[in-house]
């Protein structure tokens, strides 16, 4: 017997003993690990991002076209040789913005989640590597944020880099999107609120868990500011948009050793989002080598990245199907339940839709993604007045054309790999495990019907 839950009081829980040192998946932790530890991937990629100068990487392609702003639309077919290379360019620097967000809740969740396994016996390497991956990603998040800054600044000028929905005009918000008003709703709670909402947390944590305070992260217990920070950018913000929602999940996370281990059922969903695109540079770095032609720095980062991720994503992959499986049989109704809820969230948020103008997203065209290609369109890179970049946008978000064709082939693969990965675990409801929400996702009249929708409210915010 593997794994043992031993009676405790009510009031204390049940504890865990996990035997894991016949376990098959101990032996590829460590061999990940070390093979990690042996590689220097990390360290070019910091050399590249300290390098990085935008116009020694500007008059050259950073991947296939396919990967660029507005690929396969109208506007991309009439756009000149210059912004043809500045979508491809803006489209790596979009792509690692949120990367780098994304990463950012990695590092914290990588330390949220190790503080519950370092309670339970067995898991020292798996908790050393979760720090290891900790210390990457912030030279990941680093080298993206330079190149991205640099890149923007020098395409897009200083306007492209602000967030207009913080343009005072009257002291008004100059846009009436969803988004800020949430923001600005965070912004006025007091500390005094919050401390009081997250005691509130832990205390329906604890009696929903039974055992919540025995396995109750050290990380979490040790934050300075008594406060929970909550995700806002990159996947985690797209997903769990409502920083209450965000607490509360992180509190669970971080009590029980089931649901940090589900917690890389997500993080699986996010790595191989990201792999699908970033296959695509590796690739074309290798091709780039083979000819002995010239490696653009991005390119560059994105292969040693994908190198890298590659051991994070073993990891991820054997803690979401080998070691909740030490926890399955004893995890609880409620347990399973917000794993599975966390699971239909992420489905409905970031893969559910077809975006029309940038391949390899899959959120709906709404809020963010419709400013930003507002603001690209704007910007020096077209320089349009107002109402030609809402007819573009019209064009390229609200009609058929190629970018949806070539969208939805990723879409369909990335829908396979997913459903090969949720396939195994037995916790998962159907919709979850054959991803349903995601496959109705992907079609294109119901992109445009959702896109016209959205523009159509877009248009009147920007009028507003
Ligand atoms: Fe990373
Ligand atoms: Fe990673």
């Amino acid at each position: 017997m593997i794994l043992d839950r031993q009676g405790g009081t009510e009031m204390l829980g049940n504890t865990y003993s996990v035997e894991t040192l016949n376990k098959a998946y101990r032996k590829s932790i460590e061999k990940t690990y070390n093979s990690n530890l042996s590689t220097d991937y990390t360290e070019k990629i910091e050399a590249l991002g300290k390098s990085f100068n935008y116009s020694s990487n500007s008059d050259r392609y950073w991947s296939e076209p396919e990967l660029s702003i507005f690929y396969g639309t109208p506007l991309y077919e009439q756009a000149s040789i210059s912004q043809k290379l500045a979508l491809n360019h803006l489209y790596w620097a979009w792509q690692y913005s949120h990367a780098a967000n994304t990463e950012a809740s990695t590092v914290f969740y990588n330390q949220v989640t190790a503080g519950v396994f370092a309670k339970v016996e067995g898991y020292e390497t798996l908790c050393q590597n979760l720090l290891h991956e900790t210390q990457q990603e912030i030279f990941h998040m680093n080298a993206f944020h330079k190149i991205g800054y640099q890149t923007k600044l020098a395409l897009l000028g200083k306007a492209g880099l602000g967030n207009p929905l913080y343009k005072q005009s009257n002291n008004k918000p100059k846009f009436n999107l969803g988004l800020a008003s949430n923001l600005l709703e965070n912004d006025r709670v007091s500390n005094f609120c919050q401390n009081s909402q997250e005691n509130s947390f832990r205390f329906v944590t604890n009696l929903m868990l039974g055992n919540g305070r025995a396995y109750y992260s050290d990380y979490l217990k040790n934050l300075e500011t008594g406060s929970i920070p909550t995700s806002r950018g990159g996947l985690g913000g797209l997903v769990f948009p409502s920083a209450a929602l965000s607490k509360f999940l992180t509190i669970n996370w971080g009590s029980s050793p089931f649901l940090a281990s589900q917690y890389y059922t997500l993080r699986m969903l996010g790595n191989m989002s990201l792999k699908i695109y970033e296959h695509r540079y590796f690739k074309y770095f290798k091709d780039l080598q083979k000819q002995k032609e010239i490696v653009p720095e991005p390119t560059a980062v994105s292969y040693y990245h994908l190198l890298d991720e590659a051991f994070h994503t073993t990891i991820s992959q054997t803690i979401a199907r080998e070691v909740s499986q030490d926890f399955e049989a004893t995890a609880n109704c409620y347990e399973k339940y917000l794993a599975n809820l966390t699971v239909y969230l992420t489905q409905k948020s970031i893969l559910s839709g077809l975006a029309g103008g940038l391949i390899a997203v899959f959120r709906q065209e709404i809020d963010l993604l419709l400013l930003s290609y507002y603001k690209l369109l704007k910007s020096p890179v077209f320089n349009m007045p107002t109402e030609e970049a809402l007819q573009w946008m019209e064009k390229c978000l609200c009609q058929e054309h190629e970018g949806f064709h070539a969208n939805l082939k990723y879409h369909q693969r990335l829908h396979l790999d997913l459903c090969n990965l949720c396939d195994r675990l037995n916790y998962l409801w159907p919709v979850n495990r054959e991803m349903r929400l995601m496959a109705a996702g992907g079609s294109i009249d119901r992109a445009i019907q959702t896109n016209t929708k959205a523009l159509k409210q877009f248009a009147s915010a920007i009028a507003y």
